[in-house]
């Protein structure tokens, strides 16, 4: 592995050689900045894999310095030192992406204890990346989201068992994401150019349903008027999915056991057995251990099934997973086709993450997906979330946040812009079409800005 690089950033250049010194015995690459702005320029320049920077720097400050880096390098960690009990600034630092931050004074053991902890880290999230690469190159329908340990061990075992020919079961709470574990498991085996066949035995009455699997000869029951294939034959070198298994009546479960046991199956009203070659993938969202013990499920079954069994954690367990998820859904509902995504209110995204999500990710997409009608395809605030009560999400003055986004680049750009329009607004007096035309916009467009910023009343009458 490469050699870690190490910026220590500190006006003080005591504490920057003394934690030189200690690095380079640990073996990093170390340099150093005696500024925010030293710091932001060295970033741009070489992008080390760590950051460790005082918040108090003359020129631009660590909060400030960090957010810029942020915004250059995301893949560089920061490690933040502030002086005992300025918890304000250490929250800050956290919410913007520092990794851990250090009071000082610090024990050098400390230092060296949570630097190598930050190199832990990038490497596991290299490594979940190269497997996450492969998935979301090859999946065809939706991409995965979400970076949780608990989804980590997910995609290790997606990407471990994709490849082999053994039957998973997926389990987990309702909205977790079981079908697209089953699709990401489809698209990157090797039956990915044959059919992905799926379906849910929650769906059809049994004989329906045994019908609808296997196929049936005419005449076979009231209504078959002609042979038709089943869904196991059709899924023939691809994978079938069996979604909703615990709901399978035990009729059904002795004939699945068999395709299980011979890769066989007979059409309803025939003995005549066709050979068939598939992946086998099932789902439920039921304790297939307890419908086991009540008789509910065929034991034999149950255990051909478990050969390689993947839980799907409920979203609650998860909550860092939520700020990604609510970015994914953003990107794919838009309030129209050519329209940006939305964005959303730091207040929005805490009560977001304060929720429980009892339908979990399936929910948080209903949601998102209802915000963004609500607010336009604007600025999501919690007033556009059902969740009751909204206060807080305001400025003092009563217009909207602006996106929080960890995006420095789009805050400023907002903020420059409001200036300018606020200017414009000024000099023309509170004519919109002179301040439009100063602009050199559309009314249009000037009257849409208007009302993003709040600056309705703007300039206040009277002065
Ligand atoms: N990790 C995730 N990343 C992106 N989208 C997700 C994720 N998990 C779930 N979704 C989305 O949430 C919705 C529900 O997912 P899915 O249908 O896979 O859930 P399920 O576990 O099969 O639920 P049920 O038991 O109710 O059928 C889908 O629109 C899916 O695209
Ligand atoms: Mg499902």
């Amino acid at each position: 592995m490469a050699q870690k690089t190490v910026l220590v950033a500190d006006d003080d250049a005591a504490i920057r050689s003394l934690l030189r010194q200690v690095l380079q015995d640990e073996g990093y690459v170390v340099q150093e900045a005696a500024t925010g702005v030293e710091v932001v320029d060295k970033v741009k320049e070489n992008g080390p894999d760590l950051v460790i920077m005082d918040v108090r720097m003359p020129e631009l400050d660590g909060i400030e310095a960090l957010s810029r880096v942020k915004a250059t390098s995301p893949k560089t960690s920061v490690l933040i030192m502030t002086a005992f009990g300025s918890s304000n600034a250490a929250i800050r630092a956290m919410e913007l992406g520092a990794f851990d931050y250090v009071t000082k004074p610090f024990e050098l053991d400390k230092i060296n204890y949570t630097v190598s902890k930050v190199f832990e880290y990038q490497d596991l999230a290299a490594e979940v990346e190269v497997l996450r690469g492969e998935i979301s190159t090859l999946v065809q329908t939706e991409r995965i989201v979400g970076n949780s340990p608990a989804m980590q061990e997910v995609y290790k075992t997606v990407g471990k068992v994709a490849k082999s020919d053994a039957t998973v079961l997926v389990t987990g709470e309702s909205g977790t994401g079981k079908e697209l574990v089953a699709e990401a498991l489809h698209y990157n085996s090797n039956r990915r150019a044959g059919p992905l066949v799926k379906v849910s035995c929650a769906a059809l009455p049994e004989t329906l349903l045994e019908a609808e699997l296997f196929g049936h000869e005419k005449g076979s029951f009231t209504g078959a008027m002609t042979q038709r294939r089943g869904r196991f034959e059709m899924a023939d070198k691809g994978t079938i999915f069996l979604d909703e298994i615990g709901e399978m009546s035990l009729q059904t479960q002795t004939k699945l056991l068999r395709v299980l046991q011979d890769h066989k199956i007979e059409r309803v009203g025939s003995s005549l057995p066709i050979k068939v070659d598939l992946r086998i993938i099932v789902a439920t969202n039921k304790d297939l251990q307890k419908q086991v013990e009540q008789t509910k499920f065929r034991d034999d079954l149950f255990y051909r099934l478990n050969v390689i069994h993947i839980n799907m954690p409920p979203l609650r367990e998860r909550k860092e997973d939520i700020p990604a998820l609510v970015e994914h859904f953003l990107a794919k509902h838009r309030y129209s086709a050519t329209a940006q995504p939305a964005a959303i209110s730091e207040e929005a995204l805490r009560r977001l993450m304060e929720y429980d999500w009892p339908g979990n990710v399936r929910e948080l997409e209903n949601v998102v997906e209802r915000a963004v009608v609500l607010s336009r395809g604007q600025i999501i605030t919690s007033r556009e979330l059902p969740f009751g009560d909204h206060e807080g999400d305001h400025d003092e003055d009563g217009t909207d946040e602006l996106p929080s986004e960890k995006s420095f680049f789009k805050k400023s750009v907002a903020q420059f812009e409001k200036d300018l329009i606020m200017k414009a607004l000024r000099d023309a007096t509170g004519n919109r079409s002179k301040a439009a035309e100063m602009l050199g916009i559309y009314r249009r467009l000037l009257y849409a800005k208007i009302k993003e910023y709040g600056l309705e009343g703007y300039p206040p009458k009277g002065r």
